[in-house]
């Protein structure tokens, strides 16, 4: 078995929503600057006692019936997060716990924004090279406890969620390609300074040069989006649906402007769900498989940008 394919997806948003009407409560900002510059209108967020791995064990249940498997026939469990419960045991140990499963490698992934891109490619390579059949692949956030709440210019972007996905070897593709990238020279655009032995153990909240990364997140994914059709051998019209990283809606029609891909065949969930991180993609993924919008056969294109910077893309066979 060469290739490793989708057999499910799922995922979890949190109860509670926040408006931006709510948040003009917080801090000095409108619905209609909000509206304007991100495309979000609300957001759901994790209530106190909700934890990141209560949203990606509902949303790895999800996946997993969808995938009509049971946790015990996992052999490789991945959490992208940028927001773990602990320091450690990792979030995907975490995950396992809760689903009862034992002695399966299991380990969290930290790419950022990117991160669901970067473990998708990842567990494609164990399956593909054979050392894993049946893999869950989870992006999972709790960025509202990263955040500063007094801060209009990152608060208001943010949410919480996960989203899931199970893979499994398949003859045929499935997972036609992946592409990753990263630049540690941008870690000042955005960043949470904050960490062990660093000298800023405060410094816990998210920090961006907003209009620097907007910047570069465009020219960067036009790239991006240029290399993966290059390397598969496939063109513009190839791609049925783009499933992008939901950061803001100005960053995602440039990115289907470059694909010459009509609006109506993007995966769009920013409004609703602001950014969720690397749970944006399963996210938006498990929506539009669950509403019928994307079916068997049709190729997707997925594609991400975060902190760090790092970004990359997955092109699926679905
Ligand atoms: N409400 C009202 N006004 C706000 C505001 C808010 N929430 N946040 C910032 N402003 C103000 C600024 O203070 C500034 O005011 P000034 O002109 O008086 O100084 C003005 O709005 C414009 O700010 P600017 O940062 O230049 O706006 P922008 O058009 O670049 O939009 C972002 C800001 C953050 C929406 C946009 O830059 C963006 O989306 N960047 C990418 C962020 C991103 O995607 N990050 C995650 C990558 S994974």
């Amino acid at each position: 078995m060469k290739y490793s394919r989708i057999l499910g997806t799922g995922s979890y948003l949190p109860a509670r929503v926040m408006t931006n009407a709510d948040l003009e409560a917080v801090v000095d900002t409108s619905d209609s600057w909000i509206r304007e510059r991100t495309g979000i209108e609300k957001r759901h967020l994790v209530s106190e006692g909700e934890c990141c791995c209560d949203l990606a064990e509902q949303a790895a249940r999800r996946a997993l019936e969808a995938a009509g498997i049971t946790a015990s026939d996992l052999d490789l469990i991945l959490v992208a997060t940028t927001t773990p419960d602990q320091f450690f045991p990792s979030t995907a140990t975490l995950l396992q716990r809760r689903l009862d499963v034992h002695g399966c490698p299991a380990f969290d992934l930290q790419a950022v924004c990117a991160g669901f891109v970067y473990a998708m490619d990842v567990a494609d390579k164990f399956i593909r090279t054979g050392a894993a059949k049946r893999a869950l692949v989870v992006g999972a956030e709790t960025f509202s406890r990263i955040l500063d709440w007094n801060d209009r210019t990152t608060c208001v972007l943010f949410g919480d969620g996960a989203g899931a996905v199970v893979l499994e070897a398949a003859d045929e593709p499935g997972i036609l390609s992946t592409h990753l990238h990263a630049d540690g020279a941008y870690k000042d655009l955005l960043q949470v300074p904050g960490g062990i032995g660093n000298g800023h153990p405060d410094a816990r909240f998210v920090q961006m040069k907003g209009n620097e990364v907007f910047r570069i997140a465009v020219t960067t994914l036009g790239r991006i989006v240029e290399e993966t059709l290059e390397a598969a051998g496939l063109t513009k019209s190839d791609i049925d649906w783009l499933i992008p990283h939901q950061a803001n809606i100005r960053i995602i029609q440039a990115t289907a402007r470059k694909l010459d891909l009509p609006m109506e065949r993007v995966v769009v969930t920013v409004a609703e769900h602001g950014n969720t991180s690397s749970a944006s993609i399963p996210l938006a993924l498990d929506q539009a498989v669950r509403d019928g919008r994307i079916r068997r056969g049709e190729t997707l294109l997925m594609e991400a940008f975060g902190g760090g910077f790092t970004w990359g893309s997955v092109l699926v066979r679905y």
